[in-house]
Parts: structure tokens; sequence; C-alpha cells
């Protein structure tokens, strides 16, 4: 099970809207269905991690946890019209730079039907409406060069390739400026 802690949520609050979708805060119990995103192999295909074991999904939970509370932006959950979890989406916390790096990762029967780009768009907005000390304006996402389907949609977000990625030449680094 996921850490519990004195500060471990017990309501799912709402981080935004878009027309179809709904960003929200994590709970320990989305662990099931966040399982069953990281351990689909189509999904899986273009992230670093690969396909999950149980422990680095649960892992992987209980960042989102730490972060939602600190600093209050993390990868959140995504839901549909019904309340399922259907992705996550949102920021990495910067490993290299002081930028926010931005992240999403959908269902397959999501694909193909603009709910990435829509997600994108709201979270960058989400971003600009959000600086912080210490955090560049600028916004980062790293991408697997054959991801294609990625990188439209960061393309079309505004994004501009800046190169290859120094540390993991598999990765491209893009960046959108306010
Ligand atoms: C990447 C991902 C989020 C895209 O979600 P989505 O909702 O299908 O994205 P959108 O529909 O907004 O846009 C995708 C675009 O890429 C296009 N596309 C999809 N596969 C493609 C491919 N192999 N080659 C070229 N274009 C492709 C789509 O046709 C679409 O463009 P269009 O609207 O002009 O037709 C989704 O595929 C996913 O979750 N993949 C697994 C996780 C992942 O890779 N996350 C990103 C890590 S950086």
């Amino acid at each position: 099970m996921p850490e519990t802690t004195a500060n471990t949520p017990r309501e799912r609050t709402t981080v935004l809207t878009t027309p179809r979708l709904r960003v929200t805060t994590w709970l320990p119990g989305d662990l099931g269905a966040l399982r069953v995103l990281h351990t689909d192999p189509r999904v899986m295909a273009h992230m670093a991690s690969g396909v999950e074991t149980p422990e680095r999904t649960r892992a992987r939970l209980d960042t989102f946890l730490r972060e939602q509370q600190t600093p209050g932006w993390t990868k959140w959950r995504v839901e549909d019209a019904h309340g399922a979890l259907v992705g996550r989406a949102g920021f990495r916390r910067p490993h290299r730079t002081a930028h926010r790096e931005l992240g999403f990762l959908l269902a397959p029967a999501l694909w193909g039907a603009g709910h990435a780009t829509e997600l994108a768009r709201a979270l960058v907005d989400w971003h600009e409406a959000h600086p912080e000390p210490g955090i560049e304006p600028a916004l980062r996402a790293y991408v697997f060069r054959d991801n294609l389907a990625s990188r439209k949609v960061l393309e079309r977000t505004g994004f501009r390739l800046l190169g290859p990625d120094g540390d993991d030449t598999r990765q491209l680094v893009y960046e959108r400026r306010q």
C-alpha cells in the first residue's frame, strides 16, 4: 500500500478542467487504476521506465501524493466524464535545470482524438498562472525521438525543439517560452 502519513489526502480536489477531461489530485486508492495504465506495453512504449513493476508504480504514486502537498504540483490524475482514471498529466520537478517539465500519458482508448492536445494547452495555462521563485518561466518537455504523437502535441502547443538530450540520446528536449 502507498505510504500513509498525516498528510495523506482523504478527498480529491480538481486542479483544472478541459472540455472533455478533468485533472484531479491523487488518493492512495488510485494505485490499482494507475497500475493498469503503467503495465500497458502500448502506453509505456515511449516512457523511459518501460512497463513498470508493482513496486515502481507504488513509488511513483507516493511521489505524486507527496508532490501534490509540496510543492503543490505533480503529474496529476486525469479522469473522463464518468470519473474514471484515463491518464496522468502535469509536471515533473526540474531534474537538471530549473524548468518545470510537462508530461502526459493517456489510456489507448482515448488516443487520436485531440485529448492530449487539449490537456497540454490547459497545463501550459496552469504553468503560466502559477509562477514560482526558482522556477524558470519557460516550460520544457523531454520526449523520445520516435514518439511522433507526443512531438506533434508539443509542437502544436507552441513548444520548439531545442535539440537532443545530452544525457539520454534517445530523447529530445522541447521548450515553450511565454
Ligand atoms: C502521446 C499521447 C499522449 C497522445 O495522445 P492523443 O490524445 O492521441 O494526442 P492528440 O490526439 O492530441 O494528438 C496526437 C497527434 O499525433 C498524431 N499521431 C499519432 N500517432 C502518430 C504517428 N505514429 N506518427 C505521426 N503522427 C501521429 C495523431 O494523428 C494526432 O494528430 P492529428 O490530430 O493531426 O491527427 C498518447 O499517445 C499516449 O498517452 N502515449 C503513451 C504515453 C506517452 O508517450 N506520453 C508522452 C511521453 S513524452
